[in-house]
């Protein structure tokens, strides 16, 4: 198996992070991966917010705690010090498809270099309130744009869990 099927393959969500800030370097090699995916007629419809600022971190995993109803002290982000924002922006057609797919080449880049990773749910609530609106509007990003998911980075603090089996009838083959 060539390096590049392994890392799609071993890739695992990790729930369990450290709190050391990963390098500069992992951090911008892993946001480059996901400016190159693929997009909707060549369109570039995501961006990507880089939070390492422990302060915006923290108000960030509160907010998604209160949309997800967890109890008070539960972390959403299992302590990882980065979170990868990817919104996209609605006037585009393939918006969703097109942020999903940034999503997975932050994901696999960071198994690439030995970043934990994971998809964090409710972006697009948070983008709809208030608070997430304030954050756009502080880093003067205009327009209409869905929150699609956090990509949390950091280093594993344990192992991750071996993959579920893949489902019968995932692949139909057409001869
Ligand atoms: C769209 C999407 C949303 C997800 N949201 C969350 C989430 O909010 N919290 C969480 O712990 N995991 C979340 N995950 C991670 C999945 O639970 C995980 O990918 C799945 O269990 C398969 O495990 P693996 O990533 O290790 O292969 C999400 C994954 C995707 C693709």
């Amino acid at each position: 198996m060539n390096e590049t099927l392994k890392v799609l393959e071993t890739r695992r969500s990790c729930r369990s992070f450290k709190p050391d800030m990963i390098k500069k370097e992992e951090l911008d090699a892993i946001l480059r991966a996901g400016t190159y995916s693929a997009t909707g007629m060549g369109k570039q419809s995501p961006v990507i917010i880089a939070v390492t600022n422990k302060e915006l971190r923290d108000a960030i995993s509160e907010e998604n705690r209160k949309i997800g109803g967890w109890p008070e002290g539960f972390d959403p982000f299992y302590g990882a010090p980065v979170i990868l924002i990817v919104l996209a922006d609605k006037a585009v057609r393939t918006h969703i498809y097109d942020g999903s797919l940034v999503m997975g080449n932050l994901m696999n880049a960071a198994e690439s270099l030995g970043v934990g990773s994971i998809w964090i749910h409710r972006a697009k609530e948070e983008f709809e309130s208030e608070f997430g609106k304030e954050i756009l509007k502080k880093l003067g990003i205009e327009g209409d744009f869905e929150g699609i998911g956090h990509c949390a980075l950091g280093y594993a603090a344990a192992p991750a869990k071996d993959p579920a089996p893949r489902k019968e009838n995932y692949v139909y083959y057409v001869d």
